[in-house]
């Protein structure tokens, strides 16, 4: 297994977020019809996928290149019995196998990055039925005044990041009304995904105490997080919720 995976392998979540948070989001679609289809895109090991099951009446495709991922949310599925509502592909974002129209709901908690917040809202609109909704979770600047060490790190890692207010601009501009936003709270940083990466780290620094190519990989994992801790008030996860027009 490479280091990457071994370090993020049975990590209950591989992005920010909590339960409380994608029930918010899924609280703010007011007309999801009855039987209703739907995608995750980026589903990781899928604790929002079950949520999203929970919470949705219909049948809900679940996407992701990381095959251990998609058995982790088999087995959950399974033992939530919900086995029968949830699809899960191997399939990438980047080239999306289903027809055009065909979803009442598309969703991506924490993945959108990797195609980029723009693109991945151009690309994905046609996959969705007008009327429908498409609800992203994107790290975006909490504020105007970022001192320079989140700025250049985030900047570095992930050009992209934005604004709250320029990200409503992208919505409006790719085709779809903003429905609303909201910031995840800090602890849905924490509990699922910082700390229990912080653990891993922690053991997988005895096993590779002498693994240079290793240890600089912890190091930038622990280096995001120490940003995390520093300046979580310039930065943060939010949710987008928007509607295609
Ligand atoms: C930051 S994680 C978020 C996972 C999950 N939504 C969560 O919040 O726990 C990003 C996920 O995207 C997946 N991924 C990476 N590249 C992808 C691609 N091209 N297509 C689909 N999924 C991809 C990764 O395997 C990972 O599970």
């Amino acid at each position: 297994m490479d280091l990457f995976h071994e370090i993020h392998k049975d990590i209950p979540r591989e992005g920010p977020g909590d339960n409380e948070s994608t029930k918010q989001a899924i609280n703010m679609l007011k007309d999801i019809p009855a039987n209703c289809t739907a995608l995750d895109i980026g589903c990781g090991p899928g604790l929002q996928t079950i949520e999203l099951a929970k919470n949705i009446d219909g049948k809900i495709f679940a996407i992701d290149i990381h095959e251990p991922f998609l058995d982790k949310l088999l087995q959950t599925a399974f033992k939530e019995n919900l086995s029968h509502r949830i699809e899960a592909k191997k399939m990438s974002m980047f080239s999306l196998e289903f027809k055009e129209d065909n979803f009442d709901l598309i969703w991506c908690e924490g993945a959108i990055f990797i195609i980029g917040f723009q693109k991945g809202l151009q690309e994905w609109r046609k996959y969705i039925k007008t009327g429908g909704y498409l609800v992203v979770s994107e790290i975006s600047w909490l504020r105007e005044d970022i001192p320079k060490e989140p700025k250049n790190f985030w900047e570095y890692e992930y050009p992209e990041i934005k604004g709250i207010a320029d990200n409503i601009k992208i919505i409006e501009k790719s085709g779809y009304s903003p429905i609303g936003n909201f910031i995840i709270p800090e602890k849905g940083w924490w509990k699922d995904y910082y700390n229990p990466l912080t653990d891993r780290i922690n053991k997988l620094r005895k096993k590779y105490k002498d693994n240079k190519e290793a240890n600089d990989i912890m190091d930038s994992t622990q280096r995001e997080i120490e940003m995390y801790k520093r300046y979580s008030d310039y930065y943060g996860y939010v949710f987008y919720i928007m509607k295609k027009v």
